[in-house]
């Protein structure tokens, strides 16, 4: 069948990030506020309904699922669910963004599931600042997760930094020399403006892609690359090294025309895009037409329209979208 799920600017959706709790077990600084009110449960969408929704959108055309959060590891059950969803026959790709804190625990399960790539976020390798960062987090646990999820067969790991001036910008080439060493990839993300945290100022720490990009060559030769993976971030390489480097510039780089995503969040919202409030309410169809998979297809189609051109976000930070960022991940 031909994908259904086209927008008004002509882009093709074939990539659903599912965010699968807005719990996590970290509150980094860029993401949570600190004192955070998390969704009820029975607000949130169950793992059958979330199976559902999923099966729903490959039925439509959709190939690739990032499940995100919050932090999707500590989902109960997210094994059970994580084995049917790649079990869909359609579905080409299952990929999870991980804050790394359960892979200890789950990479054998989630190898053996069929899981291939994981992103990590890890915005520094010192102890200190980790714990700064992540207000919560331990460093040993998730760089001890990244070597379980490489012995356990998962070969796709790619580190994600969000760089923020004053804060972890100096950690740019330990954190290269870290990936090179350890032969996993990573992705270097411009900050995006998504809930208000008094604590930290957004606009004083942006550091565009262009900044990284000179720091990495005071050490290294970059190359692009013509690597991609359907996703925001354009690669590079060192010559030498198998290795991308990424960058996600939502700011100094415009990826909107090419977008082919759209998010559900945990309580069950489609959301068109990452930087608006457009959505269709997908937990209320199913609740109220339970088994009815005609309606459910129906709404997705129909919210296709509301999909925008693009975002607005501001690099400064002073206009903040009223969501956190733990509610689609990203
Ligand atoms: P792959 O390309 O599949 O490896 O994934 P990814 O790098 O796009 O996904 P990941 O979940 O690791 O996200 C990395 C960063 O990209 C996060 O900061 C996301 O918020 C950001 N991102 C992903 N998709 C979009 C998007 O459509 N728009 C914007 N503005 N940012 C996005
Ligand atoms: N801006 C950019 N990226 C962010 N992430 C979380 N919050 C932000 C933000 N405000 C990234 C984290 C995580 C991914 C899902 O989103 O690095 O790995
Ligand atoms: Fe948790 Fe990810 Fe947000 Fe950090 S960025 S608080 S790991 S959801």
């Amino acid at each position: 069948m031909s994908s259904p799920l086209v927008d008004r600017f002509g882009r093709k959706i074939t990539y659903l990030r599912f965010s699968l709790t807005d719990r996590c077990d970290f509150r980094c600084v860029y993401c949570m506020a600190e004192d955070m009110t998390f969704l009820p449960r029975q607000k949130i969408l169950g793992l059958e309904e979330i199976l559902q929704v999923a099966e729903t959108f490959v039925s439509l055309g959709v190939k690739k699922i990032r499940l995100t959060g919050g932090e999707p590891l500590i989902r109960h059950n997210v094994i059970w669910l994580i084995e049917r969803l790649t079990a869909l026959p359609g579905l080409d790709e299952l990929l999870i963004t991980s804050n790394g804190s359960q892979l200890v625990k789950y990479a054998p399960a989630l190898a053996k599931a069929g899981i291939k790539r994981i992103n990590v976020s890890l915005d520094t390798l010192d102890p200190t600042e980790f714990k700064q960062l992540t207000r919560t987090g331990n460093i040993e646990k998730v760089l001890a997760g990244i070597h379980a999820a490489q012995q356990a067969g998962i070969e796709g790991i790619k580190l994600n930094v969000v760089v923020m001036k004053g804060r972890n910008q100096h950690q740019i080439l330990p954190l290269v020399d870290y990936a090179l060493a350890n032969k996993v990839d990573i992705s270097f993300i411009e900050e995006m403006p998504l809930g208000a945290i008094s604590e930290h100022q957004r606009g004083l720490t942006l550091c565009t892609s262009e900044e990284v990009r000179d720091i990495i060559q005071q050490q290294y030769q970059l190359m692009s690359s013509a690597y991609e993976t359907n996703g925001p971030s354009r690669y590079w390489q060192i010559p030498g090294y198998q290795n991308k480097i990424g960058f996600i510039s939502p700011h100094s780089h415009n990826f909107c025309g090419d977008c082919n995503r759209v998010r559900v969040t945990a309580e069950g919202k489609l959301l068109l895009c990452l930087g608006n409030e457009h959505s269709a309410d997908l937990k209320n169809i199913i609740r109220r037409y339970p088994g009815e998979q005609d309606k459910l297809r129906e709404t997705i189609i129909t919210a296709m329209d509301l999909k925008p051109e693009r975002h607005y976000f501001d690099p400064t930070g002073d206009v903040q979208l009223v969501r956190f960022m733990n509610m689609t991940g990203g």
